[in-house]
């Protein structure tokens, strides 16, 4: 705390916490997280129990309502989801004004933030009613904006979902099928998906649920939140390391393969270069989300037949950290992003479209969040600063400068 004169000249206290790395911003029921025992619970349900036996759409419930759907509530949900999935055809023109190298997570917080035009009234959300009615528009459209953002790089027609199939390989087809064409899932693709979607569904005080609650604070509405949590994402600090962990590990393959030489890049403080998918603000000995998707990958890549290299010198790279002072005495362990990117590659996800895939699993959580706070009835998040400029000095015309 430290001890400033406010507008009035008053002496007060202020905490001063930059990046609020021992600031808790709200008190929440969601997610239960121990960095140091590596544990992650939603809903006092523990993410490896989920991600074993939960689909994401009963994770889904479980985070926004609190309790595991029973059958009838799961039936109307998914029903009230498949009667909003419809996106206003006008949003296509929206998407036609992008270039094609636009990045998707771009098109995605814009579609997203574009669909309050298209549904003004989930602005206003006076009752709980209000409430569901905004939640399970945008648990419904989010998916066919996500897809459509590869479907404009790869110029395919913008499709709506097909309602016969579940919320996840509605998504997968959007995705990837093409015109006149029959679209074949692939039951390890879906499931690796769909346990990838748990996985990524809620990480209490993160950058971009932070972003979302601090902007529906201000009661801006869901959507334009929401947007604002997917811009959050974005960074390669954040949700954007899983493209930037691919990028990385291509980069060691196409140097040779030889991981030492990037392990003292990052070591070196003068190169700005960090292993990308290692670290984590909150786990300091291992990423419980991070040790599930080592299994997956090798699972996945298995049944698919897939034989990567790039898994490899993941896992090389990894033993190599692992035996690494520096990365031993800072706590460095492979995150939840470190094998992701690994996976959907196998999936034929496009590297950019990996965030974009995040968003997706962190939708759930950001709604949850946000509607907590909003039924909590939080004031307006506004924190506060030490000024640290120029005391008062008087304006110099322009000519005297
Ligand atoms: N490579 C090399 N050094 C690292 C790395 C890394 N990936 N991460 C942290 N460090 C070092 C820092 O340089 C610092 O060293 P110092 O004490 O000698 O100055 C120390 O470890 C502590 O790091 P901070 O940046 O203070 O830790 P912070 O909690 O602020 O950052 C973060 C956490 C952003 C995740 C960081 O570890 C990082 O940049 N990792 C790479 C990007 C990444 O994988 N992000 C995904 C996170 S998970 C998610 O968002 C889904």
């Amino acid at each position: 705390a430290i001890n400033i004169k406010n507008l009035r000249g008053e002496t007060g206290a202020i905490t001063l916490d930059p990046g609020y790395k021992n600031t808790g911003s709200c008190e929440s029921a969601i997610t239960f997280l121990d960095g140091e025992k590596g544990i992650l619970r939603y809903r006092g349900y523990s993410i490896e129990e989920l991600a074993e036996k939960a689909d994401f759409l009963e994770v889904v419930y479980l985070l926004i309502f609190g309790e595991l759907p029973n059958k009838e509530q799961l039936t109307t949900f998914r029903q009230d989801i498949v009667a909003q999935s419809f996106v206003n055809e006008d949003m296509k023109k929206v998407i036609d004004g992008f270039p094609s190298t636009a990045h998707p997570m771009g098109m995605l917080s814009s579609l997203t933030s574009a669909l309050i035009a298209f549904n003004p009234k989930s602005v206003n959300v006076s009752s709980e009613e209000d409430m569901y009615k905004a939640i399970v528009k945008l648990l419904a459209k989010f998916p066919t904006l996500a897809a459509w953002t590869l479907r404009k790089k790869e110029t395919l027609p913008l499709e709506n979902r097909d309602t016969n199939v579940g919320y996840v390989e509605s998504l997968l087809k959007m995705m990837f099928q093409k015109p006149g064409e029959e679209y074949k899932f692939n039951p390890t693709v879906v499931d690796a998906l769909d346990k990838l979607l748990i996985l990524h569904a809620d990480h209490e005080q993160n950058c971009s649920t932070s972003t979302v609650r601090i902007v529906g604070s201000s009661h801006a509405g869901l959507f334009a939140s929401i947007s604002a949590g997917v811009s959050a994402l974005w960074g390669p600090l954040h949700g954007g390391a899983n493209q930037a962990v691919i990028e990385m590990l291509e980069e060691i393959k196409a140097d040779g393969g030889d991981t030492s030489k990037f392990i003292d890049k990052a070591k070196d403080k003068d190169d700005p270069f960090r292993l990308m998918g290692f670290g984590h603000r909150v786990y300091k000995n291992f990423d419980p989300r991070a040790r599930i998707i080592k299994k997956a990958a090798d699972e996945v890549l298995d049944a698919l037949g897939v034989n990567d290299p790039i898994l490899d010198i993941a896992k090389s790279l990894e033993k190599a950290a692992l035996e690494d002072p520096y990365f031993v005495e800072r706590k460095l362990y492979p995150n939840v992003d470190f094998y992701s990117g690994i996976i959907y590659r196998a999936m034929g996800i496009p590297t950019e479209m990996f965030t974009v895939m995040f968003a997706v699993g962190r939708l759930p959580g950001w709604i949850a969040q946000w509607r907590e706070m909003r039924l909590g009835g939080e004031p307006i998040g506004r924190p506060r600063q030490v000024y640290v400029g120029e005391p008062l000095r008087s304006f110099k015309e322009v000519d005297n400068r």
